[in-house]
This record gives structure tokens, C-alpha cells and sequence, in this order.
């Protein structure tokens, strides 16, 4: 018989992020985010490759990360809207971690799961915090996929794409609960 874990199953069952606007300090110190970092670095990685690396943006290279989209959004003539959009993230983030993935050369595992398992990392280290007590959010945007911006601001490798950035903090408020998939419609069962 298996044993049971309720409390994690309890947690999984209603998780849900807290949008990245309404996250507040205090965000979770070096001490508070190792383990967070520990159990997102438990990630199933087909290989053993580690197709993954963090960068925790903490308030300064977060400020600095907000002057620089915002540089980038005007020599990319992308809309006021969005421009702003994209220095808020940073600007009003208490913490973020950037998942970094890092694609491994490798005879045997593609490049497409290496890519699966750095999406993994994100959700194991939003799960990790949510369930530390922290509000997290995972968002990308136009800046994260933008070459420039990131070989610039996060010294990334041509090996190497943001696969999410992790903003941390204190929730202000729970958001209700958004619509969830129609199981049935999603779920085949096949017994033959
Ligand atoms: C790869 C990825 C990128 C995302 N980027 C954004 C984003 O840029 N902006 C946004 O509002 N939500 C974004 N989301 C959605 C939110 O992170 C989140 O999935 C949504 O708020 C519901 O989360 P929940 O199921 O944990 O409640 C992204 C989700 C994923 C998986």
C-alpha cells in the first residue's frame, strides 16, 4: 500500500500563485531561499545534465534590471504600455529568482527535454516557496526572450534562455481561485 503524504497532496490540490503586483517585502533572505533553491534543484533531469542555473536578482541588479528594459524597450520602439509593464516586474519585485536554461551538449538527451526540465525547475521552486509561505509568481515577457537584454543584463551564453523569472515576496492578498481544466476533457483513460 502506498503512504500517503496528505498535507503535500492538500497543498498541490489548491496551489495557486499570487500575482507579481501584489507581492510586498520582506522577501525571503539568502538563508529563507537556499532551501527553496535546494528542492527546485531537485528537478527530474533526464541525464544528469543540470540543463539549468539560478540568478537571484536581488534589490540592486533588480534596479538595475528596470533601467535597462526600459533602455531596451525604447531602442525596440515597444509600446509605453508595455514598456512600463516590463520595468514594473523588476522595479516592484522584492525578489526574483531568474531560471536560467542552460542547454548541455549530449549525445543521448534532446535539447527539447533539457527544455522541459528547466520549465520543471520554475514550477518546483514556485511550488517551494508557496508552501514556504511566501506569494510567488512565475512570468516571462518580451524581455526575457530578447538576446540582447539578457546577454547584457544576465551575462547569458548563446546555451543558455530565461525560462522564467520568480518573483518572491509577502502577499498583500489571495487572489480567488481562476477556472481549472475540465478534467475529463484532458484525461484519456486506456485500458486496451
Ligand atoms: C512560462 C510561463 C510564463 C508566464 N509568463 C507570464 C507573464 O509574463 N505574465 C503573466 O501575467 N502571467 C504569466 N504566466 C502565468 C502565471 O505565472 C500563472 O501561471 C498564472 O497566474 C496562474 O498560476 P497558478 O496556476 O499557480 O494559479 C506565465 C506562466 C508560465 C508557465
Amino acid at each position: 500500500m502506498p503512504t500517503p503524504n496528505p498535507q503535500a497532496m492538500a497543498f498541490l490540490l489548491s496551489r495557486r500563485s499570487r500575482p507579481a503586483k501584489t507581492l510586498t517585502g520582506p522577501a525571503p533572505d539568502r538563508d529563507a531561499l537556499l532551501p527553496l533553491l535546494t528542492a527546485a534543484a531537485r528537478t527530474p533531469d533526464h541525464g544528469k545534465l543540470e540543463p539549468w542555473r539560478f540568478i537571484v536578482l536581488e534589490r540592486g541588479a533588480l534596479d538595475r534590471l528596470a533601467d535597462a528594459v526600459t533602455a531596451r524597450a525604447a531602442a525596440l520602439n515597444i509600446d509605453d504600455d508595455q514598456a512600463a509593464k516590463a520595468r514594473a516586474a523588476f522595479a516592484d519585485s522584492p525578489l526574483c529568482v531568474a531560471v536560467i536554461e542552460v542547454q548541455k551538449e549530449s549525445p543521448k538527451i534532446p535539447a527539447l527535454e533539457q527544455t522541459y526540465s528547466a520549465g520543471a525547475a520554475c514550477l518546483a521552486l514556485l511550488n517551494a516557496a508557496l508552501a514556504s509561505g511566501w506569494g510567488a509568481n512565475w512570468l516571462t515577457g518580451w524581455a526575457s526572450h530578447d538576446r540582447t537584454f539578457v546577454s547584457e543584463t544576465l551575462g547569458l551564453a548563446e546555451n543558455e534562455r530565461v525560462a522564467g523569472f520568480l518573483h518572491i515576496g509577502t502577499e498583500t492578498s489571495a487572489p480567488p481561485d481562476r477556472p481549472r481544466p475540465d478534467l475529463k476533457s484532458i484525461t484519456t483513460w486506456l485500458d486496451a
